[in-house]
């Protein structure tokens, strides 16, 4: 007989049903066991009653433990009182007994937790991360495409810097001399508009900042896109769009996931534009009146991001920082040229930054100064200044962290549970 996924057992009602799964919970009254079966679908309640199975089953079902797989067969029936279905289970395969399942219902620290990362991951919470994860992933790939957005993949080995030198994994490249792990794609997609008109790409990026806050790790997974002959307001309209359809996409597909994570669905349904926007001197002075001590001139730290952020119930921009706090690339705004032609995206509920973007510097002149001032090696963008020699043109992008738009649609506050494998300053295991 041919098995059936949980998450379409309803085609299955009041017929047989063959599910190939995992015991995560079990209960017993009396002649009676309850098995919680889940078998990556989703979840599903199996009812073993003794005087309708044979003695070795009856026997299988009270011995088996947490975690061990299995082959499931009975009848699908509606839960009496849920909006759910139950198996009434005839028949028990028995693939693999489980042995001291380390993870049990009672609590365990988060070092615990990250140690058996290959584990936690089959908890329901985690379960529902990974999927809500998903979503995310494929409504970007649905919204730009839509947009006239193609994705082109940027090189994660580079020969120098994207946003700043002090964050960059080295390792020795054969005869070559110095290589790095890539922070952001951005640069290469800026050649590649050129040739497309808009682009993204979507991969792993590296940051070797020692920062050890809830928002941070050294490996995460950032969409960047880019768009020819788009200047700094048509930058932030596409980054609303993105953003808002990403939030529709998760309300209709992971309503149960949301359940799970007892993920308050109703801030998720105020995502709809305008956004709010606000200049980054305009934040400050917020700041300030909310008690901060930031000076005029700083960028924003998370801290500062999470307490402005208590104040909005959608998306912030904070648009044109000051351009010396901001990376070399970004267009100076032609009304105050100590500003960038920026803008962050915060989340609301206190998460702070998902989005970093920028209207981008053009001109051949004004960009080969910067590199300078960055004291950046010329010769390993000589490739990006030639961007600005043939054909340059207007044009923005900004960069999203996957981690972080997980984390702040699921209401989990750190970004280590939003990546099946965190590394951290502390944790490159398992
Ligand atoms: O603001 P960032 O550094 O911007 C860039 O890298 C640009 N090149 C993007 C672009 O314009 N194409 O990073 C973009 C986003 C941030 O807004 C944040 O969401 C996320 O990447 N991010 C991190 N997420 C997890 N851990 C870290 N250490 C992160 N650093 C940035
Ligand atoms: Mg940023």
């Amino acid at each position: 007989m041919q098995h059936t996924f949980i998450s379409k057992i309803d085609s299955h009602l009041n017929k047989k049903a063959v599910i190939k799964g995992w015991i995560y919970n079990k209960r017993f009254s009396g002649k009676i066991g309850f098995l919680q079966i889940r078998d990556g679908s989703g979840f599903i309640q199996g009812i073993v009653v003794q005087k309708d199975v044979s003695s070795e089953i009856w026997e299988l079902a009270n011995k088996i433990t947490l975690e061990s797989s299995a082959i499931i067969e009975g009848a699908v029936t509606k839960h009496p009182k849920q909006e759910s279905y139950e198996l009434q289970v005839s028949n028990i395969r028995l693939v693999q007994m489980s042995e001291d399942y380390p993870i049990g219902k009672k609590e365990h620290g988060p070092d615990f937790l990250l140690d058996n990362r290959h584990l936690w991951l089959r908890s329901s919470k985690q379960w529902a991360i990974q999927r809500v994860r998903n979503t995310i992933i494929n409504a970007t790939y649905e919204y730009l495409n839509g947009e006239g957005f193609i994705k082109i993949d940027a090189p994660i080995l580079t020969p120098a810097a994207c946003e700043g030198t002090t964050t960059l994994f080295e390792i020795e490249y054969f005869d070559l001399g110095k290589a790095y792990l890539s922070q952001s794609g951005q640069l290469y997609i800026e050649a590649a508009i050129m040739s497309h008109g808009r682009v993204f790409d979507f991969g792993p990026v590296f940051r070797a900042e020692k920062s050890k806050t809830r928002r941070h790790l050294t490996e995460f997974w950032m969409m960047d896109a880019e768009a020819a002959f788009v200047e700094h307001d048509e930058n932030l309209k596409i980054q609303e769009g993105l953003v808002c359809f990403i939030a529709q996409k998760v309300l209709e597909k992971n309503q149960q996931e949301l359940k799970i994570l007892e993920r308050d669905a109703k801030p998720l349904e105020k995502i709809k534009p305008p956004f709010y926007r606000i200049t980054h001197a305009e934040a400050i002075a917020k700041l300030h009146k909310l008690g901060s001590d930031i000076k005029p001139d700083d960028d924003l730290g998370g801290d500062d991001e999470t307490l402005i952020m208590k104040e909005y119930d959608k998306p912030l921009f904070i648009e044109k920082y000051p351009a010396k706090v901001k990376a070399f690339y970004m267009k100076r705004d032609a009304k105050n040229p100590e500003l960038a032609l920026c803008a962050d995206m915060l989340a609301p509920e206190g998460f702070g930054e998902i989005i970093g973007g920028s209207q981008r510097e053009d001109d051949y002149d004004a960009l080969l100064g910067r590199i300078k001032e960055h004291k950046l090696p010329e010769k390993a963008f000589e490739w990006y200044l030639d961007l600005r020699k043939y054909g340059s043109v207007p044009h923005s992008g900004f960069g999203y962290g996957l981690e972080r738009i997980v984390g702040w649609l699921c209401g989990t506050p750190h970004v280590r549970e939003t990546i099946p494998f965190p590394r951290l300053l502390n944790r490159l295991y398992p």
